[in-house]
C-alpha cells in the first residue's frame, strides 16, 4: 500500500512538473499567455488614492495586536502584527475627502 501511494505521488509530481515546465512564467510571459486566451477581454481599472497608516499619533489608525520575541531586536520589526482601519483619501493631505477605509491585519516579514 505504501509503495502504491509513493508511486501515485511520483506520477502526480511528474504530471505537475510537466504541466509547468516550458512555460514562460516571467511577468511578460504571463501577460502574453493571458492576452492570448480566446475568451479574454481587456478591462483596465485604475484606482488612485492615498492610504494613511498612522501608528504613532494620539489616535492611531493602526494598532499593534501581536509581536514575536525578536520583533524589537529586528531592524525591520519582524513579526509585528497590526490591525488597521486606515482612511483612503483623494489627496495626499490626510484631511482631504475620504473615499474609503482599508481595514484588516498586516505584518512585518522582511
Ligand atoms: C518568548 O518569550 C517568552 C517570555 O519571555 C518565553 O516564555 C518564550 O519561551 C519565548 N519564545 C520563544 C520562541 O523564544
Amino acid at each position: 500500500m505504501e509503495n502504491f501511494l509513493f508511486i501515485a505521488f511520483l506520477f502526480l509530481a511528474v504530471a505537475v512538473l510537466r504541466s509547468t515546465h516550458g512555460i514562460d512564467q516571467s511577468p511578460k510571459g504571463v501577460e502574453k499567455w493571458f492576452m492570448e486566451l480566446p475568451q479574454e477581454k481587456v478591462k483596465l481599472t485604475k484606482l488612485h488614492f492615498y492610504f494613511h497608516d498612522t501608528v504613532t499619533a494620539k489616535n492611531p489608525s493602526a494598532i499593534q495586536i501581536a509581536q514575536a520575541n525578536i520583533t524589537f531586536q529586528s531592524p525591520t520589526l519582524f513579526g509585528l502584527l497590526r490591525m488597521m482601519d486606515n482612511p483612503m483619501t483623494i489627496k495626499p493631505d490626510p484631511n482631504s475627502k475620504i473615499i474609503g477605509r482599508a481595514q484588516g491585519i498586516y505584518g512585518s516579514k522582511i
